[in-house]
């Protein structure tokens, strides 16, 4: 029985025949659960030109960094590697905070890390909420059960310094959370002179740039940001699974002065600075690292810091401008009124008046090998969103989402209201 289970396993053959003999296997075996049909075929993965609000496509150069042989997660090559991230972290930041890393996660991963290494029971937080990355933050803020305040405003704006000063002066919260890139509704948020107001105020500033970072501006050291998170996935066209994440001193001060451990052992920022090489002490194993993601990060991070940020920020921005024109000129609205309001990296676009936007982007998938998202929270049913972020911030990829985009308006059935 044994011998044939063996036989199955290892026989070349073609997985039609394989499942014959798996199947005969079964019925002498001890295996109530059969091996499944579908692990028996090939894997399936088609070509997809990825133009949601991520991931975006991941190039050659980053898919042949991830798939290298596996090292050991204290080997001094993956500790190298680790240091290049972090030093690419700084450079993507535009800061010189010592307490740099990639979370073992994706950016929710590093929004939990974040939050659960500032906030303790009873602490005071603000969350601006303007789409669904605040009301997540709430969320998160009131399981650790902090005294969690919103500062509301519509989906398609963003918030003023007076809107943020009213809120400090109400609520005195520790922490103020914003979103830099509201993806869910294609909003930039200006940061100028927001961590001067909260610093002003007591407060610590922490910036979701999950959408934005790479595709706008962002000076964490100049502009007095305390905590700073990303992803992988979206401008810097690595896999998802692995989050650039940085505290100022002053944030750093703050988990050295807490009253009680952070609820999460992985994201415990005190081991992972030592995990990470920013306290000084000698490395010690905190968790297995996802060592491939970090070669994959590592190569994101270079071909950052190869093209420059200023010429990525310029490009993100000026395709962007060049869809919104074509948006526009094709009879589409964007659900953004205010031009410099506009996230360069995602797009919101109205769903047009009589179509369903489903159809819209099914279409897209099954006639043009594209995809494209509807809303997200606040914007459910209300926009599509179209993502051109890092190697996909390309004219021509501006060019087939708008022919696309025509296409699905000619051919979509449209209800007569
Ligand atoms: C995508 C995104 C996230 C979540 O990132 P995941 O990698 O999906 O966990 C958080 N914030 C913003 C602004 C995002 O766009
Ligand atoms: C989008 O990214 C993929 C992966 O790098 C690349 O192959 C493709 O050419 C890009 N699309 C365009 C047209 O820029
Ligand atoms: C869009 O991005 C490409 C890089 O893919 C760049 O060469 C081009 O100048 C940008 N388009 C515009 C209109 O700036």
């Amino acid at each position: 029985m044994l011998a044939a289970a063996q036989a199955a396993c290892t026989a070349p053959l073609l997985w039609a025949q394989l499942l014959g003999t798996a199947h005969r296997a079964m019925a002498t075996s001890l295996l109530r659960v059969p091996p499944p049909e579908e692990l028996l075929r090939p894997l399936a993965v088609p070509e997809r030109l990825l133009l949601g609000p991520g991931p975006s496509n991941v190039p050659r150069r980053i898919q042949a960094a991830g798939a290298r042989q596996l090292l050991g997660h204290m080997h001094p090559e993956v500790l190298q590697v680790m240091d290049e991230i972090k030093a690419g972290i700084q450079y993507a930041f535009q800061t010189q905070n010592q307490l740099t890393l990639a979370i073992s996660g994706s950016g929710h991963c590093a929004m939990e890390a974040a939050l659960f290494n500032l906030l303790e029971r009873g602490d005071t937080a603000l969350v601006a909420i303007n789409g669904i990355w605040g009301q997540r933050a709430a969320d998160i803020a009131r399981r650790l059960g902090a005294n969690v305040y919103e500062l509301l405003k519509s989906p398609g704006k963003y918030f003023t310094l007076q809107d943020i000063e009213q809120g400090l002066v109400q609520h005195k919260p520790l922490v103020l959370f914003i979103t830099h890139g509201e993806s869910s509704t294609g909003v930039l948020q200006p940061l100028e002179g927001l961590g001067e107001l909260c610093h002003r105020h007591g407060c610590l500033l922490l910036v979701d740039a999950v959408a934005s970072l790479g595709g706008a501006p962002i000076f964490m050291d100049q502009q007095e940001i305390d905590v700073l998170y990303s992803g992988s996935q979206k401008v810097l066209n690595a896999p998802p699974g692995s989050a650039p994440i940085s505290f100022s001193e002053r944030a750093r001060e703050k988990l050295l002065k807490r009253k009680t451990k952070p609820p999460s052992f992985y994201l415990d920022m005190g081991w992972l600075a030592n995990y990470w090489g920013c306290d000084g002490e000698p490395r010690r194993y905190h968790h297995t690292a996802p060592i491939n993601s970090f070669f994959s990060l590592r190569e994101g991070l270079a071909m950052l810091a190869e093209l420059g940020l200023e010429t990525s920020w310029e490009r993100h921005q000026t395709n962007c401008t060049q869809l919104c024109q074509g948006v526009l000129d094709i009879g589409l609205e964007l659900f953004v009124e205010e031009e410099k309001a506009r996230l360069p990296t995602i797009t919101t676009v109205r769903v047009p008046e009589g179509y369903n936007w489903k159809d819209i982007t099914a279409f897209l998938m099954d006639n043009h090998g594209m995809e494209i998202a509807g809303g997200l929270g606040p914007t459910v049913g209300k926009v599509l969103r179209i993502g051109l972020m890092g190697c996909n911030s390309s004219s021509a990829n501006v060019e087939r989402v708008l022919r696309a985009l025509q296409d699905a308006l000619r051919c979509c059935q449209r209800s007569r209201l």
